[in-house]
């Protein structure tokens, strides 16, 4: 496995890799660019060809072209090694008995699904009422159908069983690749089957919609070994290239309309397939842009889902925009029917979630009323207290009170005895115990960085030695870049300065932690008194 992974680091230059992903520009021996999540101004960036590694100053993180490939594409450590393996042309024949067993029979389920796909394309080629279906009436040209590689698994008992047969699966493989209903016969018939694509293009499985009418409309791949509903999104194989490429990312309901889109210019659109959405789904989305835009349908459902999901996003710090107004369309495949370039507009047209949210709640109180008032500062002064920046804060509080002809005083006003009703808003404080252990790696960083290149300047100064190739090469790249224009002394102080301050954050996490113990304790007296006692003793620590 080491050995694999020297290989693969060997034959991949780390410049190569993360410049798939990023523009990047030579400066000496490093070189420059914008950070892929998308959260700094100026290029803060950096990558180290000759010792292979990369940092990015602004999103606080750094390593090798594993790490790069695992948090660019959100996926786990084997995939990232499949994946680079592929793109080095090496063979990854070095797992351990277990592992590889695993490995092998992915591999096996995956060769079973590409055989599949190739089976249910074949199947429409030859089925004109379908075809009809496909193209006609789903109005999908050739283009699309092939790209996604559309299909259709026929009606009967187990045809695609018996052809897999043929060609060498077990029953047992096909189960597990999701294929099989609880009769040992295929699990998809009658259907257009919509295969989902892993990030190397290789199938994990399918959506299949029923030809006509019946129940259920979509039929999905159970969870296997491939496919992880919580992870997965629609359409992200095709869309990522266009996505980094405009900045942008649109989030649909439906698979769809993820595919009418693709045919209507607008190739940046994905789904999570029949799912509600997760962190996960968000998490993986901002690391290829900061700009997500959701187009849920119009109706009640759509609108629940979109308040979700703005919710989720604004607990991970991500501030979702809303596309909205399809002009009477149910969705956005509806629209596209009609006309693809109002969808294109429709796109454009998007508006931060508050401003959704803040016009969502006008439609459902009377703001002309007392009580309506009431209600409307209520949730709307609630909103913009979730809004970190002081200017954007600034901004909403004068459109609502402009909205309820009051003053932005009175509203002030208002929030000051909500406040003191309940002084713990909890997306607040998690927020803040988030800022708090970036601050202790950002700091924990740049100290390593000083003891490790800084020469004698650590001084007294004692931290475990860092033992990690990489870790050493990302610690020389941040000196570099942080302190190489400081004289010794300079150093010493800026290291004490920093020891003083990873402390403090180090001692202030563990508070932090024992508040919430502290809250989980409840009646518990003795515990309570404690944890107190413990709490007292790191709080004189910071004085
Ligand atoms: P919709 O019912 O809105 O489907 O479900 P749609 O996209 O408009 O489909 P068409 O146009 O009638 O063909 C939206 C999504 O919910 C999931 C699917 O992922 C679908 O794309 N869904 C829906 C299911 O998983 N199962 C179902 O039975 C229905
Ligand atoms: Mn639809």
């Amino acid at each position: 496995m080491q050995d694999a992974k020297e290989e693969i680091k060997a034959r991949l230059p780390v410049e190569d890799v993360v410049g798939q992903y990023i523009e990047l520009k030579r400066a000496g021996r490093t070189l420059k660019g914008r950070s892929p999540w998308g959260v700094d101004k100026t290029p803060s960036f950096m990558v180290s060809p000759d010792k292979g590694i990369w940092h990015d100053f602004s999103a606080n993180k750094g390593g090798d072209i594993f790490t790069f490939v695992m948090e660019v594409e959100g996926i786990s450590f084997r995939e990232a090694m499949e994946k680079l393996a592929q793109q080095a042309g090496v063979e990854l024949k070095q797992y351990s008995g277990d592992d590889q067993k695993v490995a092998k029979h992915k591999t096996r389920m995956k060769e079973a699904l590409e055989l599949a796909t190739k089976y249910y394309q074949f199947c429409l080629s030859k089925n004109k009422a379908v075809c009809e279906y496909v193209f006609y009436k789903r109005n999908m040209n050739k283009k699309t159908v092939l790209d996604f590689r559309i299909g259709y698994a026929p009606k009967g008992k187990d045809n695609l069983i018996k052809f897999l047969k043929s060609k060498g699966f077990t029953l047992t493989e096909l189960k597990d690749a999701g294929l099989v209903n609880q009769y040992n016969g295929d699990l998809f018939k009658g259907r257009m089957m919509i295969p989902f694509f892993d990030n190397s293009e290789n199938i994990i499985g399918y959506t299949g919609r029923i030809v006509g009418e019946g129940e259920p409309k979509y039929l999905n791949t159970p969870e296997t070994l491939l496919f992880n509903k919580s992870r997965f999104i629609f359409g992200l194989a095709q869309a990522k290239e266009h996505i980094r490429r405009s900045g942008y990312v649109v989030i649909v309901e439906g698979n769809m309309d993820v595919i009418s889109s693709h045919q209507a210019g607008v190739p940046e659109a994905v789904a999570t397939s029949g799912t509600a959405m997760t962190e996960q789904h968000l998490k993986i989305l901002n690391r290829l842009t900061d700009d997500i835009r959701l187009a849920y349908d119009g109706d009640e459902a759509g609108v629940k889902a979109a308040e979700r999901a703005i919710n989720l996003a604004n607990n991970l710090g991500i501030n979702l925009k809303i596309i909205s107004g399809y002009d009477g369309a149910k969705d956005p495949d509806e629209l596209i029917q009609k006309s693809p370039e109002a969808w294109q507009k429709c796109v454009e047209r998007c508006e931060p979630a508050i401003d959704w949210l803040l016009n969502k709640y006008e439609e459902r109180v009377d703001i002309y009323s007392g009580p309506g008032k009431k209600e409307y500062s209520d949730i709307a002064m609630k909103l913009i207290e979730s809004i970190p920046d002081a200017v954007e804060r600034k901004h909403y509080m004068n459109m609502v009170a402009e909205k309820l002809e009051v003053s932005v005083s009175d509203l002030e006003e208002k929030k000051v005895e909500q406040k003191e009703k309940k002084p713990h808003l909890k997306t607040i404080k998690t927020e803040k115990k988030k800022i708090t252990s970036d601050e202790a790696k950002k700091l924990r960083d740049s100290l390593e960085a000083i003891l490790v290149y800084g020469g004698a300047a650590g001084g007294e100064i004692r931290l475990e030695f860092p033992e990690d190739e990489t870790r050493i090469s990302e610690l020389e790249l941040i000196f570099e870049k942080e302190f190489s224009k400081y004289d010794e002394e300079q150093l010493k102080r800026e290291a004490r300065f920093l020891m003083d301050r990873y402390n403090e954050e180090i001692i202030q996490s563990e508070i932090d932690d024992l508040t919430k113990e502290l809250e989980a304790a409840e009646e518990d007296d003795e515990k309570t008194a404690k944890i107190l006692r413990k709490i007292q003793a790191l709080r004189s620590k910071l004085n």
